[in-house]
């Protein structure tokens, strides 16, 4: 008995293992060097306020059932910053040089130290050294960052993000985020009932409360509908109750600047993560390419009676194959009805039926930035004429879409464009009587930018040159939707990732067929997989 109980948990203790990262073991040439992260650094600091720091934290190791944890997801702003893909790790980032152990430093990375008994199990650490080196910034370990004197009183400003409440606390380790977390509560005398939606809303009126009154009053108000124990603050009060410019100038000075800011940092992260430098292009462009592959792949190997999950293990596959270490999101693939789900991830049907549509949306992740590409094909390989009515009407409002890809469009030109095609086209097909009835058919936007996250940080104003964004109308009409049963079943969206530059646009993802020739010809074609066959089981 004791025997077993030993070897089950060594066995546990070994997938525990490969659910860590393995840092510095043999990374792909093209990973971003130290210095596109030290330029991100740079042009924070040159943006952030006099006498201030911006604090960040790695993500958590996230738990998914007894002594096994999911894979590590490294926070996609921690590891822009600095290129660490280890837990356990906080960022300093000074405005200013401050005089640390007699050393003047601007930023200081607290990482894990080297553990001989942690790393036979889980994998090398860079350590406080090795990370110094690689990452090309000051390092200190993890364990020294509960003795490390930030000296608040000198700081004006401390920018964080919305700090983790929901961290596991490893009662063994003195350096995990829990206490991590815990210890830069203590040194900057975190109230116990700091409301970082309160500090985000104050940063909000105080930075934009005179310049665009209505917009910030309206969020003001959805903000407050969602938790109400804002409705009580007398400051926001104040505000919204200010009637003309003299009154909204005064409520707006008697909001109190507070240090503890949980609300600039973002909006300097969205600003810079929207706008893409060549090298992080490059790997965007390798991540989308391979999952337009994926795409040809799965249209070659299509047949009826596949299951969902097989067609989703020949997407991955395919860009795995190509070097993609995670899918950058569940997969989602859908057949029939499933595909009017919008973010199915249980690909549980186990045959698919010749005649319905299959909804894939998949996405790979290649060193950190994730493709974001859908198609929807017929299992049989021929669209009905139904499908390809609502088929090639998603397509025309992808088309609008593109053409609103432009430096200077607002944000909603492309959802506005594809609505309107999908709008008028509903109504010719006799599937809504009105325009406005066809929001339920199409109850998603149009675009969101796409990069380290699938969606991605970015300002959500004008379009500016150099970012990405995705295109993805869609038709999703679910049994019982109020109209002929014909159309039933049907879901269908195309995505397609589009470079926005001075130039114009451009389809990263367009070597994935996307109208109903291309891709019927597509599946018509052989596929490798034509002949894999494996043994029956009973
Ligand atoms: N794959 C999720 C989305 O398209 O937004
Ligand atoms: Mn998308
Ligand atoms: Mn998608």
């Amino acid at each position: 008995m004791a025997a077993f109980r030993l070897c089950a948990l060594l066995c546990w203790l070994s997938l525990t293992a490969v659910a860590q990262p393995h840092a510095g073991s043999g990374k792909p040439s093209d990973t971003l060097d130290k210095e596109f992260h030290r330029q991100r650094r740079e042009v924070l600091r040159q943006q952030l306020p006099p006498r201030s720091v911006a604090v960040l934290f790695a993500s958590p190791v996230r738990n998914r059932a007894n002594d096994v944890d999911y894979y590590y997801h490294p926070d996609p702003d921690f590891y822009y910053l600095t290129g660490y893909t280890e837990p356990n790790s906080v960022l300093l980032l000074f405005q200013s040089p401050q005089n640390v152990g007699g050393k003047q430093v601007q930023e200081l990375l607290f990482v894990q130290p080297h553990d001989e008994m942690h790393e036979l199990w889980n994998g090398k650490r860079l350590g406080v050294e090795g990370a110094a080196k690689e990452l090309g910034i000051a390092t200190r370990a993890n364990t020294d960052f509960a003795g490390f004197k930030l000296d608040t009183a000198s700081l004006q400003h401390i920018l964080i993000k919305a700090l983790p409440h929901d961290v596991r606390d490893d009662a063994s380790d003195q350096a995990d985020l829990y206490s991590l977390v815990e210890q830069f509560k203590s040194k900057v005398k975190y109230p116990t009932d700091f409301d970082a939606t309160r500090g985000m809303l104050y940063g909000i009126v105080r930075a934009q409360g005179l310049a665009q009154a209505d917009g910030v009053t309206a969020y003001v108000q959805e903000a407050m509908q969602q938790q109400p124990h804002l409705r009580e603050d007398r400051h926001l009060q104040g505000y919204l109750q200010a009637k003309d410019m003299r009154a909204r100038t005064k409520a707006v000075a008697a909001i109190p600047a507070m240090k503890l800011d949980a609300f600039s940092l973002d909006q300097l992260l969205d600003e810079m993560r929207e706008v893409k430098t060549e090298a992080e292009l490059k790997l965007l462009r390798k991540a989308i390419s391979m999952s337009a592959i994926g795409q040809v792949e799965v249209m070659k190997a299509m047949k009826p009676g596949m299951s969902e999950m097989e067609v989703q293990g020949i997407h991955e596959y395919v860009f795995k194959k190509y070097g993609a270490q995670h899918v950058g999101y569940p997969s989602i693939v859908g057949a029939g009805s499933n595909g009017c789900v919008l973010h199915y991830i249980s690909s549980a049907k186990p045959a698919i039926p010749g005649q319905e549509l299959v909804l894939m949306d998949v996405g790979a992740e290649y060193l950190g930035y994730t493709a974001d590409v859908t198609r929807t094909i017929p299992a049989n390989g021929k669209f009905t004429a139904e499908q390809k009515a609502i088929y090639e009407l998603v397509l025309k409002a992808q088309e609008a879409g593109f053409k609103e890809c432009k430096v200077g469009n607002s944000f909603q030109a492309p959802h506005q464009a594809a609505q309107e095609v999908i709008a008028d086209g509903l109504v010719k097909l006799g599937i809504i009587k009105n325009r406005a009835e066809a929001q339920p058919y199409f109850p998603h936007g149009t675009s969101h930018y796409l990069g380290l996250d699938v969606h991605d940080r970015g300002s959500y104003g004008p379009f500016k040159g150099n970012t990405v964004i995705t295109v993805e109308p869609g038709i999703y009409i679910p049994e019982g939707s109020p109209c002929d049963k014909k159309w039933w079943g049907i879901g269908v969206r195309i995505e397609d990732d589009i470079l926005i530059t001075e130039k114009g646009w451009e389809n990263l993802s367009k070597l994935a067929p996307r109208t109903v020739a291309e891709i019927e010809k597509t599946m018509a074609q052989p596929s490798a997989l034509d002949g894999f066959v494996l043994p029956k089981l009973d």
